[in-house]
């Protein structure tokens, strides 16, 4: 399924950092580089033998209005407990993710509600498209959702390769915000933790126009919307909430694009011998396989990879018993087909789906997977290895001893998960697509996609 990333863009457009589009898919010479007879020299040094520039958005003062969503972003003052603010979940320090290692993070008036999903980092979402299932070309733009699914349900499952440039014909559903990918706009996803009870459970619309109208910095709000903007609180609250999406979109922190990988990916830093295998693991085929979903290669426009393909896919990751909701029996997370979203519902050949995030800044994390099942990213990579050819290893034993694969999921939703693609796929008892080594050196290349890598004697 691999193609051109979509152009759809809800927010690149406006941080005037996309005006170039976005390249095509631009399928990178892996096998050839092995056959490079530099290729020697550069598992020594550790340099990319093809380095180009790449096109990063230029750091620029932040407008009077994302100065005023910064302050949005950080203003407890917006939760009944008045410790939550935005960034209480999404720490700048953590690439604007979760500071600690629990699943979930507790939210309502006195912080007891757990939330029932992990909390994701809001970093590289300024070139996310918005939601939409259609094929996987970027031309052909499928709006009308229920009518696209349909065609879906009996259509052939397409499998990820990671240099099969072509990808068959399947309706593939991408884009979005949330794990399930409901809101469309930065704008209006700010919106539902602020008003959620297990988050900021921010009250009434009129109670956080009334809290706005309170802040320290009202007035700015007044300068830039008008002395009119408190006379009808929807409209208050939709202003604080676009000031608060200009932040994420200007401020440079949110998409710096300052790895080590970045600055290899230009010839300006060289990998360790483990990161470069690391770096050939991850894109192997017959190994991990991992850049066939989190790509890992700059546009022809110099564009840098987003470690997504913004797609949606069941991995079928073990139930998580810390969620307080996993208590129920009948709770289902089902990603795109509820319970939160409820435009998909009907189609069930989405139970399970969840978006692909980026890997940019992974290795902060302390919490993985839609439902922070994992503490550490050997247990992720135990996951993708030990599922299909040890499955004993990842999920807990039924009662007659047989491990209960796909926990998480309503036994009828089961096949939705994804067998096709490596390093899925393999046989019980057959050996897994990776070995230890493999895995060591994959965690170590995650670790070259942390920005603020500083070059040796550089900046
Ligand atoms: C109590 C913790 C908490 C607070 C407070 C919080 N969030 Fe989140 N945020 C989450 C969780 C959990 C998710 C994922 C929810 C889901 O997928 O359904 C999320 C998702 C997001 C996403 C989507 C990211 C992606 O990769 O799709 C954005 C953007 C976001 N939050 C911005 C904000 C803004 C802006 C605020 C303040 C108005 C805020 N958040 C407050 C926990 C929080
Ligand atoms: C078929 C597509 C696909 C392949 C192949 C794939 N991933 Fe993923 N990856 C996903 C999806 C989808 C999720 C989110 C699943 C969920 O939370 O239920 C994910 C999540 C992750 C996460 C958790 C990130 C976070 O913020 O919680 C890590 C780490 C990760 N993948 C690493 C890898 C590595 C390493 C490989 C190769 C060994 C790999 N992935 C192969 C699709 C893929």
């Amino acid at each position: 399924m691999r193609g051109a990333l979509r152009t759809g863009l809800v927010l690149a457009a406006a941080a005037g950092l996309a005006a170039a589009g976005l390249a095509a898919w631009n399928p990178l010479p892996l096998a050839e580089w092995l056959r490079d007879p530099r290729a020697s020299f550069l598992t020594a040094e550790g340099w990319n033998p093809h380095p180009a520039p790449l096109l990063r958005p230029r750091p620029a003062p932040l407008s009077a209005m994302a100065q005023l969503g910064k302050k949005i972003f950080a203003d407890t003052s917006l939760s009944s407990s008045r410790r939550l603010s935005c960034a209480a979940c999404h720490e700048p320090q953590t690439a604007y993710g979760p500071g600690g290692a629990l699943p979930a993070m507790f939210g309502g008036p006195a912080l007891t509600r757990q939330g029932v999903r992990a909390v994701p980092s809001l970093m590289y979402l300024e070139r996310q498209p918005g939601f939409s299932i259609g094929p996987d070309n970027p031309e052909d733009e499928a709006v009308n959702l229920s009518a696209t699914a349909m065609r879906s349900r009996d259509a052939p499952r397409a499998g990820k390769t990671v240099n099969s440039a072509d990808g068959a014909a399947g309706l593939v559903p991408q884009g979005g915000l949330f794990w399930d990918g409901r809101a469309d706009t930065l704008q209006n996803q700010a919106l539902i933790p602020l008003l959620s009870p297990f988050e900021m459970d921010g009250g009434s619309i009129a109670e956080i126009a009334a809290k706005l109208h309170r802040a320290p910095y009202v007035e700015a709000f007044v300068q830039l919307f008008g002395p009119s903007v408190f006379a009808d609180p929807q409209n208050t609250v939709a202003e604080a909430m676009f000031a608060v999406a200009r932040y994420q979109i200007e401020d440079i922190d949110f998409h710096p694009y300052t790895s080590k990988f970045d600055f290899w990916l230009e010839g300006k830093a060289r990998m360790s011998p483990a990161e470069l295998r690391g770096f050939l693991a991850f894109n192997d085929p017959r190994k991990g396989n991992c850049a066939a979903c989190h790509l890992d290669r700059a546009g022809a426009d110099g564009l840098p990879p987003l470690f997504t393909d913004h797609q949606f896919e069941a991995l079928g990751v073990p139930r998580n018993t810390a969620l307080a909701a996993s208590r129920d029996p009948a709770y289902f997370d089902l990603g795109l087909c509820g319970p939160f979203r409820t435009d998909l519902k009907a189609m069930t050949q989405y139970c399970g789906f969840f978006k692909t995030p980026t890997l940019r800044n992974v290795a902060r994390r302390r919490t993985f997977f839609h439902n922070g099942i994992y503490g550490a990213l050997q247990q992720v990579l135990d996951f993708y290895d030990f599922r299909d050819s040890s499955p004993q290893r990842i999920y807990p034993h039924t009662g007659h001893g047989a491990p209960d694969i796909y926990n998480d999921l309503p036994p009828r939703y089961r096949s939705n998960v994804d067998r096709l693609d490596g390093p899925f796929g393999v046989k019980p008892g057959a050996a897994p697509a990776m070995d230890a080594e493999d895995m060591r050196d994959i965690i170590a290349f995650l670790g070259t996609l942390n920005d603020g890598y500083r070059l040796p004697g550089g900046t």
